[in-house]
């Protein structure tokens, strides 16, 4: 079977969880290394969070390593109000026995990377302070990348505010290095973001049969997807993160458009927005005095969410 190479940053975070076992089970990916970076809660429990969901999924053979704790100039925030005090929903679930590699996340990149024979694709769920730092102080090791499937953005809306999402807005200096990296070096780029994120939902229902079905990645799954449906009041709830894996396994399940993006790095009120171009006129363009954007990306605007969410509930029930 033809297995795709990935290597994942997470700052995990419940729906992390939910990508991590999608990346660590399907039998299509061939999962190299996990980082971690500071993100939906602090760079240490990001870590113990992500070592213990990939033991849980039989995976202590993935190496996992700690990055970054705050961003490139903000200072960090969290997102325990969604993820829970641990990140992972508070369910008890957070045990391990193994410690990450002792290389900082930026070195274990390099150095997977650099010694890829195929090209690799890198699938961000988090703030990319890692992936920055990476084309920043090893450059050269970029050549190992074949793609970038990232979760963050979005054409439409926000949700960390009005404007923007968590992951770009938690680092939006990250986010423009990346794009800008990737622009110059043609690495293509993928947008998993708000505009299609919350729609590959699993339901309650779902959730508790999960549970009852028995084997601990259902258990967690289960778990995870209940406990948002408690904190949102909600029937259902998103895969979230788990979505972008399903764009890697699965790409023809959403629609892109290839368009011009920038991160917003001002902005009073649209700090870390993406600045999705859907402008069709060139005269418009023609006069435009910031110009086009140098970053084109492929913008997922639509999803077959049922298709995703389907993927997610049968891998991670095995
Ligand atoms: C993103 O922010 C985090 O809270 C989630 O894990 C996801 O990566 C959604 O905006
Ligand atoms: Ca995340």
């Amino acid at each position: 079977m033809q297995k795709t190479p990935v290597i994942m940053d997470v700052d995990t975070g419940v729906d992390d969880a939910c990508a991590l076992l999608l990346a660590a089970l399907d039998p299509t990916v061939d999962l190299r290394a996990v980082t971690c970076v500071g993100g939906n809660t602090d760079v240490d429990q990001v870590t113990r969070n992500t070592l213990a969901v990939l033991e849980i999924a039989g995976r202590e053979d993935v190496v996992v390593a700690r990055g970054a704790q705050r961003p490139l100039i903000e200072r960090a925030v969290h997102a325990r109000h969604v993820h829970g005090d641990d990140g992972m929903g508070d369910l008890g679930w957070v045990h391990t026995q193994r410690d990450p590699d002792p290389r900082h996340a930026v070195e274990l990149l390099r150095d997977v990377l650099g010694a890829a024979t195929e090209p690799i694709t890198l699938v961000p769920t988090a703030p990319m302070t890692n992936i920055a730092l990476l084309a920043r102080t090893y450059p050269e090791a970029l050549r190992g990348l074949g793609r970038i499937v990232f979760m963050g953005g979005a054409a439409q809306r926000g949700n960390a505010t009005a404007s923007a999402e968590f992951n770009v807005f938690h680092d939006p200096e990250a986010t423009a290095i990346v794009l800008d990296v990737a622009a110059e070096r043609g690495i293509p780029v993928t947008m998993y973001g708000l505009d299609v994120f919350y729609d590959p939902t699993v339901t309650r229902a779902q959730a508790k049969e999960l549970i009852a079905s028995g084997g601990d990645t259902a258990r967690l799954a289960g778990e995870l997807i209940e406990f948002q449906c408690e904190r949102f009041g909600s029937e259902q709830a998103t895969i979230g993160d788990a979505g972008a894996v399903c764009a890697v396994i699965d790409p023809d399940g959403i629609g892109t458009t290839a368009l011009p993006v920038r991160v917003e790095l001002t902005g009073t009120w649209s700090r870390g927005r993406t600045i999705v171009d859907v402008r069709d006129w060139s005269g418009d363009l023609a006069h435009d005095p910031h110009g086009r954007a140098d970053a084109m990306v492929d913008v997922a605007l639509e999803v077959d969410a049922r298709r995703y969410a389907d993927l997610w509930l049968s891998t991670v029930d095995p």
